[in-house]
């Protein structure tokens, strides 16, 4: 009786999977039979009142029904697979010649990309880069630069000031210290970095900026070195030969100060709106390190000598793009970044 309902639940099984059209279709089959609820159970339940050697004969007979069943279900399923894989690679096509759809590729921001071309122009010179903690001590970033707190100058950079007496760094001057007491004479360094002042934000003024800072200390470095490598910086970056001039400036941590102007790009010294009709356009601070800043950082002003510069990178970005509002750069909109 069993054994009858075995074969023929193996028969009609069979012929269910056969004749599935679908793999739906095959795993409704396979549950009617298989399943936790299906036919084999049902049967399995009945084998409770077998005697010994006819349940040991009839248990044979529903193992291999099963395996039966199962090797099919699997292979058919299989088929399945094969024909829908097959039938979407006959459909699916690609045109290769379209262009993809949304792939943005990022770019180095324009002031990222000033930085790395100074900096690659530094070290072919022997300048190690250093950079310098954002937040810094008062003496890094005043003090040690002849800045005491009694001097007017510290009013020239509006500082932000935090609660546990350090500040965001004014300028990157302050890495000028570190670089001194870290490398010791002779040694030649650059810096760039952030910027902070606590400034009213307009189209010339940003309260975060970027600066960079370089510096050189060994025996009888002079106005003539400064000029040179300073000629060589500016030529390099507007990639042509430029006329600049010294005009006295006012730094504690240099003597003489200096602020360095170029001959105008735009009209070549002859006037226009970019030079305000002067001819020339300012680019940078820089002098001879002051002895006091020498001796504050240990190092001996009678047998070394050196000379400083600082500039703004943001703003040289702003000059050689044509761009008029600084605060587009740390916009962070991406139609104003995708032009670099
Ligand atoms: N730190 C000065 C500033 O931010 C620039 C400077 C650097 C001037 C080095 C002279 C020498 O204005």
């Amino acid at each position: 009786m069993l054994e009858t309902q075995l074969e023929e639940l193996r028969r009609a099984t069979l012929a269910a999977f056969a004749s599935a059209n679908s793999l739906e279709d095959l795993e409704g089959a396979r549950v009617e039979a298989l399943g936790r609820k299906g036919s084999l159970a049902r049967i399995t339940k009945e084998f409770g009142r077998l005697a010994p050697d006819e349940r040991a004969r009839l248990g044979k007979l529903l193992n291999s029904v099963k395996q039966d069943l199962e090797t099919e279900y699997d292979a058919k399923e299989r088929r399945f697979e094969e024909t829908a894989l097959a039938e979407r690679l006959a459909n699916e096509w690609i045109d290769v010649t379209l262009p993809a759809p949304g792939v943005h590729p990022g770019s180095l921001h324009p002031v990222t990309q000033l930085q790395q071309e100074i900096e690659d122009l530094f070290t072919s010179m022997g300048f190690a880069v250093l950079e310098g903690p954002e937040v810094e001590t008062e003496e890094h970033n005043f003090d040690a630069l002849n800045i005491p707190s009694t001097h007017p100058a510290r009013d020239m950079q509006d500082t932000i000031w935090l609660t546990s007496g350090h500040l965001l760094r004014t300028h990157t001057s302050p890495v000028q210290v570190r670089g001194m007491r870290k490398l010791g004479p002779p040694f030649r360094m650059i810096a760039p970095g952030r910027v902070f002042r606590n400034e009213e934000v307009d189209a010339s003024h940003e309260h975060t900026f970027h600066q960079l800072e370089g510096m050189m200390v060994d025996r009888e470095v002079s106005v003539a070195n400064l000029i040179y490598f300073m000629k060589t910086l500016l030529s390099s970056i507007f990639k042509r030969e430029v006329t600049i001039r010294l005009r006295p400036g006012y730094f504690p941590f240099v003597e003489p100060g200096f602020e360095l102007d170029i001959h105008c790009l735009i009209c070549d010294g002859v006037g226009c709106a970019v030079c305000k009709y002067s001819g020339w356009v300012e680019q940078l601070g820089c002098g001879l390190v002051h002895p006091n800043v020498l001796r504050m950082s240990n190092i001996d002003p009678e047998e070394w000598s050196g000379f400083a510069f600082g500039l703004g990178l943001t703003r040289l970005v702003m000059m050689r793009y044509g761009i008029d509002d600084v605060r587009q750069l740390l916009s962070g909109d991406l139609r104003f970044l995708t032009q670099f």
